[in-house]
């Protein structure tokens, strides 16, 4: 019988790509590796602004991340492009401002493209967008909710795509 892989993209999203979607990423991709399915699911992550490209994860992110033992070598913020419409099966957005600035870049929900908020995956979320620790240095709260909905969102694909 033959065996078809498809690969499935998914890309995290946020504001400045140094705190919560290189987080998202990480966790992300920490999960599919310890599944064994990173033949089958790739992760990336991108920041609707250009501020901090070339950038490797905030501190505040990389510590909690050496922290729990999860591998961001290799992550270096970059901004989102049009190209990204054509490339993932998964745009999650940590907010809903990155929402608002990913349909003018013309990234929209339409059939090909699953364009949702992490905080979609989270049951009973206390949130509706993943707190922004740039801003409020709570980077363990963020750390809990972007883990549970990331979680979530493994689950949600293995089911989708009999994985
Ligand atoms: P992020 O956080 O969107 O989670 O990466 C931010 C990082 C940097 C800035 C804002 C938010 N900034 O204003 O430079």
């Amino acid at each position: 019988m033959e065996v078809i892989l498809t690969m499935i993209r998914v890309l995290f999203v946020c504001l400045g790509n140094i705190c919560r979607s290189p987080m998202a990423e990480a966790i992300f991709r920490d999960l599919v590796n310890k599944e064994n399915l990173s033949e089958k699911i790739t992760v990336d992550s991108a920041g609707t602004s250009d501020w901090h490209v070339g950038k490797q994860p905030h501190e505040g992110t990389r510590k909690i991340l050496d922290d729990k033992n999860i591998s961001y070598e290799n992550i270096r913020a970059r901004q989102v492009s049009e190209d990204d419409r054509d490339t993932f099966d998964y745009i999650i957005a940590m907010d809903e401002q990155n929402i608002t600035d990913l349909n003018n870049l013309l990234i929209k929900d339409h059939k090909n493209i699953k364009l949702a908020k992490l905080t979609d995956y989270i049951d009973q979320a206390d949130e509706e967008n993943i707190p922004d620790p740039y801003f409020t240095g709570d980077f363990s709260y963020t750390y809990q909710l972007i883990y549970a909905g990331v979680k979530n969102l493994l689950t949600h694909i293995k089911k989708t795509y009999h994985i």
